[in-house]
């Protein structure tokens, strides 16, 4: 810990890439660091560790996480005192082989070893520091992230994934399921509602599959919403094999559980499904939607759906379009199949030729793109209550916010509107990611919030 600034601390640049667990894990990190004197730097220039917190997920999120690393190594060789570190999934994916790759990298951190990172820091060694060690008890339960949005903020109840989909790499980076004791989801839901916080988005990779002695995740939803001060509750990714009656229950009928699900499929055909190893048919999925939508008044459905996977054809290929068109999902999520090492699905190859997956790819988005736009211009004329964010990105004095829906929505404010405000406003067109609405002046907020849900 060499370069310090007026403040005596050393700085930290953190960049985060990846998944919402990712952007929770950051938080962590930055809770473990500032525990241990350090502050965090908003530039890479003034710091004296550069950390990445990088995604495995498929090949094109290590290229670019590589492509920056070799931008910072030149930012090293000019500041020697600057020590470069890679933690995520990433860094457990790769572990020691990233040293070769990457030989200006002076630490690799998987996402378990977090708790170790100022020791690791101070380590002054010709070898870089390598911890990699899965460890199915780490939940960093005593830690206090530092959250970054003061409106929504994400709480991880559980970590890990034992479901093994034959594409993914995340139970070899993430290692087993563990959850938190519910106590430590409440107290740290009663925190940030203290700092103002008026949505959680609860995170896990299977969160569903949520357990803690007796308390399964549908216990948990109704003790986060105990929980005064904190208006909306969100969680994500639910495994549809996961989606018990009971989970299904509690979003009909508590409040403040938005009507808003992110549930991927992978695919819509049972052959793939089968390969994938996904635990269900597509006429599996398609009863759970109704289901769901039969319980939950408006529920908005996102999904992920994976094309060219290996030995997906034509027919295989028809057949998600055909979920899509089915379901009518609000949004979907769509990636090309990516071979990954250590994954069941890496040695039986990749059948698909590139160009096909990016054809079937522009097939899928092209469809998404239209029975989207049709389910946001459903929404035209009808009042949504809006929790502002703050300025839109484009737009001049336009603020944004998320419908309970989760739906995108700007709008011109008509009196002083603050982030963290519920305002009532009603849908005058949309697009397929966006509805633009108008303010309703004279009508409260709440009164919207029961219109809508
Ligand atoms: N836990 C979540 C998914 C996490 S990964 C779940 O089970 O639903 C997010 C998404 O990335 C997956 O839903 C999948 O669509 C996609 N994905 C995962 N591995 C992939 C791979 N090897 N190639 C392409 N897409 C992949
Ligand atoms: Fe990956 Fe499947 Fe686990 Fe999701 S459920 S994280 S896709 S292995
Ligand atoms: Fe990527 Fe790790 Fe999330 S692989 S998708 S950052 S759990």
């Amino acid at each position: 810990m060499k370069h310090f600034d007026q403040s005596g601390a050393p700085g930290f640049y953190l960049e985060t890439y990846g998944c919402q667990m990712n952007v929770a894990d950051s938080q962590v990190v930055a809770g473990v660091l500032s525990r241990a004197g350090c502050r965090r730097v908003e530039r890479p220039q003034d710091a004296d560790f550069v950390l990445l917190n990088t995604c495995a997920i498929r090949e094109r999120a290590e290229t670019r996480v590589l492509a920056r690393l070799s931008e910072l190594a030149g930012l090293k060789s000019r500041r020697p005192g600057l020590k470069l570190g890679l933690l995520g999934c990433m860094a457990q994916h790769n572990r020691a082989r990233l040293v070769q790759k990457a030989p200006y990298l002076d630490l690799v951190v998987g996402p378990d070893g977090y708790r170790r990172l100022p020791e690791l820091l101070g380590h002054d060694g010709f070898d870089p520091a390598v911890e990699v060690r899965l460890n199915r008890l780490e939940t960093y339960e005593d830690i206090e992230p530092v959250p970054e949005d003061r409106v929504r903020a994400y709480v991880t109840v559980m970590r890990g994934c034992d479901r093994f989909c034959a594409f993914c790499v995340v139970p070899y980076v993430r290692g087993r399921e563990r959850s938190l004791a519910p106590q430590s989801v409440t107290n740290e839901v009663r925190r940030l509602a203290a700092l103002g916080v008026k949505e959680v988005i609860l995170l896990g990779q299977t969160v569903n599959a949520y357990r803690y002695g007796t308390t399964d995740f549908a216990a948990l939803l109704r003790a986060v919403a105990a929980v005064d001060g904190i208006a909306r509750i969100r969680f994500t990714s639910p495994h549809p094999l996961e989606m018990t009656e009971r989970l299904i229950e509690v979003m009909a009928t508590e409040p403040k559980v938005q009507p808003y699900l992110h549930l991927p499929v992978q695919s819509g055909s049972n052959r793939v499904l089968e390969m994938m190893g996904r635990g269900h048919t597509a006429e599996q999925y398609l009863d759970l939607v109704g289901r769901l939508r039969r319980a939950v008044a408006g529920l908005a459905l996102s999904t992920d759906i994976i094309v060219g996977f290996h030995g997906e054809a034509e027919q295989d290929f028809a057949a998600t379009l055909a979920l899509l068109r089915a379901v009518r999902f609000d949004a979907a999520f769509t990636f090309k199949y990516s071979r990954r090492e250590h994954t069941r699905a890496f040695g039986w190859g990749d059948t698909v030729p590139e160009d096909e997956k990016s054809a079937r790819l522009a097939e899928v988005i092209a469809l998404q793109e239209v029975i989207a736009l049709e389910r946001n211009r459903e929404l035209v004329g009808s009042a949504v209550p809006v929790l502002v964010e703050g300025q839109a990105r484009r737009g001049g004095a336009l603020l944004t916010g998320k419908t309970p829906q989760f739906k995108t929505a700007v709008f011109a404010p008509l009196m002083p509107v603050a982030a963290g405000d519920t305002i009532a406003a009603r849908v005058c067109s949309a697009t397929s990611h966006t509805l633009i609405c108008d303010q309703l002046v004279g009508e409260p907020g709440r009164q919207g919030l029961a219109s809508a849900s």
